[in-house]
């Protein structure tokens, strides 16, 4: 069987080059963009008169006929055919003949690849934003019902000071809204068309780039042929921003490992999205949010393979680019299924607000604030509160209590400017609440995040 660029040749590809030259076992998924690219691409050749309207006729036929064969599993797709464009254009010439010939006019499979996987990439930077926005309205679900649910704010994993749950899960809808507006301007940014370029240089037929660009949806056309044939920006761009979105997903995941364990007791996950052990009967493991964790170093690789493959190419196309495609496959498949499985742990997973509550009566939560109170009521400056702080905590270990239990007379004893309104601020809701500041994670507060988050997803 001969090749489409056999013309040159005088021996035919052994089987071995062809199973190591193909990337037809893949880029079939990329069927649909490139028949659309094909149907903007002949309209446009025939509205300059570069096809007849009856050509025009019977590639747009052909090609419909093939979108219908793929669409039912009887396409043959054939690794001699190398990728996907030549075997959909082999199988255009074989429905309609010398019409089919002619659809590669001003056209390479350098353009080609570009405009079918970019448009492909550009769809899933809009899914991917539609994920993490139902993700967003599943934490904000939980995050209503515990604005004043107790836990302990921790820096070095080590007890810092209260905070309350919603606060917490308000860091987590942070970090997504960073996600989506990263996944928002790469769309913006790359939506430029390439097709028209050809295979590096632009091309001497009177095209029209700007119609095929309106066709297939893009918002102008590239302004560099021999930029856009070798750029894969848009496809590390994507890498790139799952990789930070599973970074978020991974440290929320490692919460959740920690949390569902019988140390902490914070949350108990669904039996629906938990697995048992095969030996020991007592286990409920957090697969989820490890696999979550795991899946990310995955992603990470993909990112790192695609740079790599990219930082030594010369302009313009090179079959290394080739190698862009599985990754980025992957990379997306892996994003999207763990938003949707992450929200559904989510939405099921139980709160166990009294335990997060009692894990703020130890470990000094307080602390912060008896030093605060000392700068404040006591004008005593901040280094030397610090200090009588720091007796009061000792006390309170030799006491095997925590500071927001101790009673007044021995912080007398520590200070004697400390007078018994202090135990207002030792109270840990009290010190949670006592947090106003700007972002900060009084209950009041709080609240005004979660509705900055509200008007976010509204809009
Ligand atoms: N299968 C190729 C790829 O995915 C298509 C472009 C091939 N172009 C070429 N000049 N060989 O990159």
């Amino acid at each position: 069987m001969d090749k489409m660029w056999s013309g040159r040749f005088s021996a035919g590809a052994s089987s071995l080059l062809d199973k190591f030259n193909a990337s037809i076992m893949f880029d079939r998924k990329l069927y649909k963009e490139d028949i659309e690219g094909s149907l903007a691409h002949a309209q446009m050749l025939a509205k300059q008169n570069i096809l007849t309207k009856e050509e025009l006729t019977q590639i747009t036929d052909g090609l419909n006929q093939i979108i219908v064969e793929i669409e039912s599993d009887v396409f043959e797709w054939n690794i001699h055919d190398e990728d996907l464009h030549m075997g959909i254009e082999k199988r255009l010439t074989a429905l309609i003949g010398d019409a089919g010939k002619k659809l590669h006019t001003a056209r390479s499979r350098n353009d080609q690849v570009a405009v079918d996987f970019r448009r492909y990439v550009l769809k899933r930077n809009l899914e991917i934003v539609e994920g993490l926005k139902l993700l967003m309205s599943e934490v904000l679900v939980v995050a209503r019902k515990h604005t004043e649910t107790l836990i302990p704010g921790m820096t070095h994993l080590q007890h810092a000071q209260p905070t309350n749950f919603a606060f917490h899960l308000g860091a987590y809808l942070s970090m997504f809204k960073r996600d989506i507006e990263r996944f928002e301007d790469s769309y913006r940014r790359n939506n430029v068309s390439p097709l028209g370029c050809a295979a590096l240089a632009g091309t001497p037929h009177k095209i029209d780039r700007d119609m095929t660009a309106k066709l297939l949806g893009f918002d102008s056309v590239s302004v560099n042929c021999l930029d856009t044939v070798s750029d894969r920006d848009f496809a590390l761009e994507i890498l790139f921003n799952i990789s930070t979105m599973m970074m978020h997903i991974s440290r929320l995941s490692e919460e959740l490992v920690m949390w569902s364990s019988y140390e902490f007791g914070f949350v108990e996950l669904s039996d629906e999205y938990s697995t048992g052990s095969s030996i020991m009967p007592q286990k409920k493991n957090p697969d989820v949010p490890e696999l979550l964790r795991g899946k990310t170093g995955r992603v990470y690789g993909s990112l790192m393979g695609l740079l790599t493959v990219m930082k030594g190419l010369p302009l313009a196309y090179n079959k290394d680019t080739q190698e862009d495609k599985e990754g980025v496959f992957d990379s997306v498949e892996t994003a999207q299924i763990s938003l949707e499985i992450l929200k559904e742990a989510i939405k099921t997973m139980e709160v166990k607000a009294h335990n997060m509550k009692s894990a703020c009566s130890v470990g000094h939560l307080a602390a912060t604030d008896l030093a605060d109170y000392l700068v404040e009521k006591c004008d005593i400056p901040f280094r030397e509160a610090h200090f009588i702080t720091g007796k009061a905590v000792a006390k309170s270990e030799e006491l095997k209590i925590d500071l927001s239990d101790i009673e007044f007379k021995y912080l007398h004893e520590i200070d004697s400017r400390i007078s018994d309104d202090v135990l207002e601020f030792l109270i840990l809701k009290n010190s949670m609440n006592a947090r106003t500041s700007a972002g900060g994670t009084s209950t009041v507060r709080t609240k005004e995040q979660l509705a900055y988050f509200e008007t976010f997803l509204q809009v």
